[in-house]
């Protein structure tokens, strides 16, 4: 039987009438249309479904979405503001850390969270908060960069 989902996706309150098997990410994707988080291994092994829930970094393919009942979703297309991008979105391409762009929104999601709480990460803090978040094409340096050029020195 189908249960009412009522939660807000990029300050946007929505509500949809989901089975209770499905996940976030299925929901984001297919009920909602957005597709911005990824599915890659569908396992929680690899980052691409990375979104935020209340500001925290959840893998969306192992969160029921009925979890999310009444919370706070944001997802990469959340990021962009009267169509201009996030600054880590923008860091991003400036550093050509995206290359087949897979994992991108998933990485970036991480790297949002990290710079929300900590504004001046270490390069060792920036490698952890996105260890989670593989990629298959930059050899992560750039995107380590990326991230570390938004650091503000306190
Ligand atoms: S698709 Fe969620 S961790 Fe890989
Ligand atoms: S840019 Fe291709 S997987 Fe990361």
């Amino acid at each position: 039987m189908k249960r009412r989902l009522e939660l807000t996706v990029n300050d946007e309150c929505l509500d949809v009438e989901i089975e209770p098997h499905r996940t976030l990410l299925e929901v984001l994707r297919e009920e909602l249309g957005f597709t911005g988080a990824k599915e890659g291994c569908g396992l929680g092994a690899c980052g691409a479904c990375t979104v935020l829930v209340d500001g925290a970094p959840v893998l969306s393919c192992l969160t029921l979405a009925l979890e999310v009942q009444g919370k706070t979703v944001t997802t990469v297309e959340g990021l962009v503001k009267n169509g201009q991008p996030d600054p880590v979105q923008k860091a991003f391409v400036d550093h050509g850390a995206i290359q087949c762009g897979f994992c991108t929104p998933g990485s970036v999601m991480s790297a949002k969270a990290l710079l929300e709480k900590n504004s001046n990460p270490s390069g060792q803090e920036i490698r952890e908060a996105l260890a989670g978040n593989l990629c298959r094409c930059t050899g992560y340096q750039k995107i380590i960069e990326a991230v570390g050029s938004l650091a503000k020195p306190r």
